[in-house]
């Protein structure tokens, strides 16, 4: 199972420069943003931006296990302080809501709001009504993702995503959350990004807890799409008048070749990445081709879990970044093989904002159930530098402006897509890459805590401003 792009290492990109860099952001008059229905927002997650993690009786998550572990995070970061969020919460609204974004996605650390024996840890769970209540006050539209990749440890300890049972437990803790947060929130997204969690989790071991089997993948993927089915109905019974759905990053796969071998090639990195967890959700069942990939892989589905699985949704979340380029590896898979001269961003990420155009407009012909469709994370990654109290982060700035020119071009072209949240609204710990890489749109000086607004999120505001003034 390859997969590089995600791979840890120290190489720096090479950020190809390009004639657009300079252009301020300002969509063009014809442009579906100015629609004021279209939600702007951005985007955090908990273990990424709160810290606190030994605070009002949270729990280890397998995030605080793993980045304990020599080599396994750059730099032997942790997310033990982060943006210390669980504390700075009130001015970070504040900042927020300055910026005029209409929309936060954040998500709830399990470990903090419920304790091994599944009852509720009050202090956590009050940490989040105070946060949502906020929220509200200011008017902000809050998209709530239970599951954005913080497993309590003690769980992992008993199987985590491998144990069936871990989706029922999951079931649980959806129960209680939309019990108590009822009324909040506007919309609930299950899992963030499953494919992450099982593949890099369990599959390349990149990720928390840092396995590496492709049968052990499958099957957390499974359990973690049967952990999301199994909470849609709870989370509707307790919740009605909200949205819920499941956020999945996709990735674009193109030929290095007219090759028939390379054509294929391409295909399956799509198979793995993007109908893996779409096909199970919108069709009912998994791509049989993602066998012939990973022969031997085949998960233990047990009867009516497919149909759990492909519970109907409100929404469903995108969270694009990059494509990928690929040819045949010989045998029965796909080789990355990166382009020369192409635009990177910090991560070594391809700027690829066609992807996403064609992503979505292909996934609106391939399953006639799409639902409704909200870009839950698009950014990029620079290395920003505070300059006389500026982040000038031009590469950024070109890079939404084109990236929402392609969410504009999935619309006209028939796409129903409700709105697109940045990621991120601060610079976070970045997983296996720490606190190097800087996606934010507003900087944060770790030694400090100080949070400085770069010049994307200035144009943001200002572009908000217009629209909310216009007629
Ligand atoms: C996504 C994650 C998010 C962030 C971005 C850069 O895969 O959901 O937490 O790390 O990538």
């Amino acid at each position: 199972m390859a997969n590089d792009a995600f791979a840890v290492s120290d190489a720096r990109p090479s950020a190809v420069s390009n004639g657009a860099l300079a252009d301020p952001f300002s969509p063009p008059a014809d442009s579906s943003l100015w629609r004021k229905n279209f939600l702007l927002g951005a985007a955090t997650a908990s273990y990424q931006i709160e810290g606190a993690v030994n605070e009002d009786g949270r729990l280890p998550s397998i995030w605080d296990t793993f980045s304990a572990k020599p080599g396994k995070v750059l730099a032997g970061d942790t997310g033990a302080v982060a943006c210390d969020h669980y504390h700075r919460w009130e001015a970070d609204i504040e900042l927020l809501a300055s910026l005029g974004l209409e929309g936060y996605r954040l998500s709830i650390a399990w470990p903090r709001v419920m304790d091994a024996a599944g009852l509720p840890n009050r202090k956590g769970l009050d940490f989040y009504k105070r946060l949502l209540n906020r929220l509200k006050e200011k008017g902000m539209t809050t998209s709530v993702t239970l599951y954005h990749w913080d497993l309590p440890q003690h769980l992992e300890d008993r199987g985590g995503w491998l144990n069936r049972d871990t989706a029922y437990r999951f079931a649980d803790y959806a129960d209680l959350m939309s019990r108590e947060l009822a009324g909040t929130v506007d919309a609930w997204a299950t899992l963030n990004e499953p494919w992450c969690s099982a593949y890099l989790g369990y599959g390349n071991g990149h990720h928390a807890p840092g396995l590496a089997d492709g049968r052990f993948a499958t099957q957390a993927m499974h359990h973690l799409l049967l952990a999301h089915g199994l909470a849609i109905p709870v989370l509707r019974a307790n919740d009605p008048a909200s949205q819920k759905g499941i956020v999945a990053n996709i990735g674009r796969g193109t030929a290095n070749s007219d090759s028939a071998a390379d054509q294929r090639a391409a295909h399956l990195f799509e198979v793995q990445h993007n109908a893996w967890i779409l096909d199970p959700l919108l069709k009912g069942a998994y791509p049989q081709d993602l066998f012939e990939l990973w022969p031997g892989t085949e998960p233990l589905v047990l009867d009516g879990d497919m149909q759990t699985i492909s519970a109907p949704l409100d929404f469903l979340g995108i969270n694009y970044y990059f494509r990928t380029n690929v040819a045949s590896d010989g045998a029965h898979g796909f080789r990355d093989v990166p382009l020369e001269g192409v635009e990177r961003t910090q991560m070594g990420w391809e700027v690829h904002p066609d992807g996403l155009r064609d992503l979505l407009i292909g996934f609106n012909r391939t399953y006639r159930n799409l639902p409704p469709i909200y870009i839950t994370e698009n950014g990029m990654a620079s290395d920003d530098k505070v300059i006389d109290g500026h982040v000038d982060d031009t590469q950024r700035i070109s890079f939404l402006k084109r990236h929402l020119a392609a969410v504009d071009q999935a619309i006209k072209a028939g796409v129903d897509i409700r709105g697109y949240f940045l990621w991120s609204l601060m610079d976070n710990f970045e997983w296996a890459f720490g606190y190097e890489r800087r996606f934010g749109v507003v900087h944060v000086d770790y030694s400090t805590q100080k949070r400085t607004v770069k010049r994307s999120a200035e144009l943001v505001a200002k572009f908000l401003k217009e629209r909310k003034a216009q007629a």
